[in-house]
């Protein structure tokens, strides 16, 4: 994937900004554009509010003088820009391969409006072929395993399903102190319905579907960067 494609989505993103905007900051290769281009724009004497979805992206931020807050300081956003694992349809997502699906939620449902940038390689006609993270608790992580493989059972696609902790060695800690498992569906035909299941069970703390969030996408292509609207 091209770094090109993913600055170009960002720079597109980039004119929804408006001065004194109050902005969620998302995570991974494709943000991490936004916000270096947000930065050239505060250093040329922009005045926006940010909060990060990471500590990863605040570090960034924080490294090219963009101003931040959080949801304890205020209590709404304008805008939150953010990358994404895959589009599909009405601009479902799936996201949470950077690890941070659980502040990028909450920022996003923070938020007035949800923007995707990505390159076109993340448009899917279906989700389910990238890995779904779940965020779950590292207590009974046994059980609660097992219990995301009885959802997977039920609402994957026969043969494609594969479940594994995320691990380079040691277990993928989040920002929230939680381990993630990443959940190979194949494809997923109710994301709705797999939601609840997934939320149904008591170590799920978050899941990577982001469902009637997204409000447009821009993607990038060898030929230009489209707006998608849902
Ligand atoms: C992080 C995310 C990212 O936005 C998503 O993984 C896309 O990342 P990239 O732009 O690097 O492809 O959800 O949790």
């Amino acid at each position: 994937m091209s770094e090109a494609l993913k600055r170009e989505a960002a720079r597109a993103a980039l004119a929804e900004v408006r001065p004194g905007m109050r902005l969620g900051l998302g995570t991974g290769s494709t943000a991490r554009h936004f916000v270096d281009l947000l930065g050239e724009k505060v250093a040329a004497g922009f005045e926006c509010l940010c909060v990060p979805t990471s500590e990863v992206t605040a570090e960034q931020a924080r490294g090219l003088g963009i101003p931040l807050t959080d949801l304890d300081t205020i209590d709404a956003l304008d805008l939150t820009i953010d990358g994404a694992d895959e589009i599909g349809p009405g601009l479902a997502l799936i996201k949470g391969a950077g690890g941070a699906l659980l502040r990028e939620k909450i920022v996003a449902a923070a938020s007035a409006r949800m923007i995707v940038i990505a390159d076109e390689s993340k448009i899917v006609r279906e989700l389910g072929r990238f890995p779904l993270s779940i965020e779950v608790n590292r207590f009974g992580l046994g059980a609660t395993r097992r219990a995301v493989a009885g959802v997977m059972a039920a609402h994957g696609a026969e043969g494609g399903l594969s479940l594994r902790l995320r691990s380079d060695g040691e277990p993928f800690v989040t920002d929230g102190g939680h381990v993630i498992l990443d959940a190979s569906f194949g494809r997923i035909s109710s994301p709705e319905a797999l939601s609840r299941a997934l939320f149904d069970i008591p170590g799920v703390v978050e899941h990577g579907l982001f469902l009637g969030m997204c409000k447009r996408a821009y993607v990038a292509a060898a030929d230009g960067v489209k707006t998608v609207d849902p």
